[in-house]
C-alpha cells in the first residue's frame, strides 16, 4: 500500500510517501518539508497570516517533490491523507484544499488526520531492532501549541491522561528564548544557548510540583523569567555566562516538570514503553534526562529521530496508511479543516470526522 501524506497545520509545509502494510514495515519513499522559520523570524513567533500565505506558495511544489523523490505517480498510490485539524485554519485549509483537489482529480481515497495521532504514530515509522515498534505505550506530545500525555492502547484508542491548563510547553521555550533575546524558532535556540551553562544556577519553578495531577502548567515559568531578567542591571543582562546559566535553569525547570509529570502517568498506567514526540521531543536534554529516568524503570524510551519528532508529513502518511488499511475514509465534500479536535474524539468516533 502506498500514501501521500500532506502536513500544514502550523509553520511547516510537508509531503511525504509512504510504502507498507499495517503490520509494518514502512518504507519511506520520500519526505520533503518546506520550513517558514525565515518567513517568522522577525516577529519570534507563527504569524498566522503569512503562514497560510506561505503554504499556499509551497504545498504544490512540495507534493510535486514528494512524488518524484518517491518515483511515483498519483496511480501508483493508494490514499492521499491529510492533516485536518488540529492547529492553524488557514494553514490546515490549504492542506485539505490540496488534497481534495488531488483525491477528486485522482479518485483516490481521502483521509482526514489528526494532527497528534500522527505524532502518536511517528515511533512505527523508526527501524527497531528485532521488529517494528508496537502498541501499548504511554506518550508524551510535546510541540508549540499541545502538552499532552496520552495512553496510546491500540491504534486509535487513545486515553489523555494530563495536559496543560495554559501554555504549550513549546511556547514557553519560544517565549523564553524571546525574552533572552535569541531568535526564532526558539526552542532550538534556546537549547543551543543552554549548552555548557549552570542548570542550578538558579531556580525556575516546576509548574504544579507538589500536585497528584498529570496536568501541565507553564505560564508561571514563564512569568518568573521575565521578572527575573528586569531584576538584572542591563551589563548582567548582556553577559553571555549569565545567560547561559538563565538558559539551562529555565530549560531544566522546562524539562523537570515534563519528566515528573510523564512518571506520575506511567505510575498510573505502567506502559511498556515511553514516547516523546513532537517538537520539544528534539530537546536533547529532555531526551537524556527522560531516557535515564526510563532505564530506571526498567520501561524502553521510544524517541524517534529528531525529524520524524518535528512536523513532516511522513506521520501523517503512516495515520493514513493505518485508517486506510481499517476501512476508514473521509467523504470530499464534508471533510472540513478543524481548529480544535479533541484526540479522545478519535476513540469515540471511530473511523468517523466528527463534527
Ligand atoms: O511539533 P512542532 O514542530 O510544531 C507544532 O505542531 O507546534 O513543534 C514546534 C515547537 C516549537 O515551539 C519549537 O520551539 C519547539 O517545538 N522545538 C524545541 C526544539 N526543537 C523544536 N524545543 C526545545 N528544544 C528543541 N531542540
Ligand atoms: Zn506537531
Amino acid at each position: 500500500m502506498r500514501v501521500l501524506g500532506i502536513e500544514s497545520s502550523c509553520d511547516e509545509t510537508a509531503a511525504a510517501v509512504l510504502e507498507g502494510c499495517p503490520g509494518g514495515p514502512f518504507r519511506l519513499l520520500s519526505n520533503c518539508v518546506a520550513s517558514q522559520n525565515e518567513v517568522h523570524a522577525a516577529y519570534g513567533g507563527v504569524v498566522p497570516e503569512l503562514a497560510s500565505r506561505a503554504h499556499i506558495r509551497q504545498i504544490l511544489p512540495v507534493i510535486r517533490s514528494a512524488l518524484t523523490q518517491a518515483d511515483c505517480s498519483l496511480e501508483q498510490l493508494d490514499a492521499v491523507a491529510v492533516t485536518a485539524g488540529p492547529g492553524l485554519v488557514g494553514g490546515l485549509l490549504v492542506g485539505v484544499s490540496a488534497a481534495k483537489g488531488l483525491a477528486l482529480a485522482s479518485g483516490l481515497p481521502l483521509l482526514g488526520i489528526h494532527h497528534m495521532e500522527g505524532h502518536l504514530v511517528s515511533p512505527l515509522l523508526m527501524e527497531a531492532p528485532g521488529g517494528g515498534v508496537t502498541f501499548p505505550f504511554l506518550a508524551l506530545l510535546v510541540s508549540g501549541g499541545h502538552t499532552l500525555l496520552i495512553h496510546a492502547r491500540a491504534f486509535g484508542d487513545y486515553q489523555l491522561l494530563g495536559q496543560t491548563l495554559d501554555d504549550a510547553v513549546g511556547e514557553a521555550f519560544d517565549k523564553g528564548a524571546r525574552m533572552l533575546e535569541l531568535g526564532y524558532p526558539g526552542g532550538p535556540a534556546l537549547a543551543a544557548l543552554a549548552q555548557g551553562g549552570n542548570e542550578s544556577a538558579f531556580d525556575f519553578p516546576r509548574g504544579l510540583r507538589d500536585r497528584p495531577t498529570a496536568d501541565f502548567s507553564f505560564s508561571g515559568i514563564k512569568t518568573a523569567l521575565r521578572t527575573f531578567l528586569q531584576r538584572q542591571d542591563p551589563g548582567r543582562r548582556a553577559q553571555e555566562d549569565f545567560r547561559r546559566d538563565v538558559a539551562a535553569s529555565y530549560q531544566r525547570a522546562l524539562v523537570d516538570t515534563l519528566v515528573s509529570k510523564t512518571l506520575l502517568a506511567q505510575q498510573q498506567v505502567r506502559a511498556p514503553r515511553i514516547l516523546v514526540a513532537g517538537g520539544v521531543g528534539a530537546n536533547t536534554r529532555l531526551r537524556a534526562l527522560l531516557g535515564a529516568a526510563c532505564v530506571h524503570q526498567g520501561v524502553q524510551p521510544l524517541f524517534p529521530p529528531p525529524a520524524l519528532c518535528t512536523d513532516n508529513g511522513a506521520m501523517i502518511a503512516l495515520a493514513g496508511l493505518l485508517r486506510h488499511a481499517r476501512g476508514d475514509a473521509d467523504d470530499i465534500s464534508t471533510l472540513n479543516a478543524r481548529y480544535r479536535w479533541p484526540l479522545e474524539d478519535l476513540s469515540r468516533a471511530r473511523g468517523e470526522n466528527a463534527p
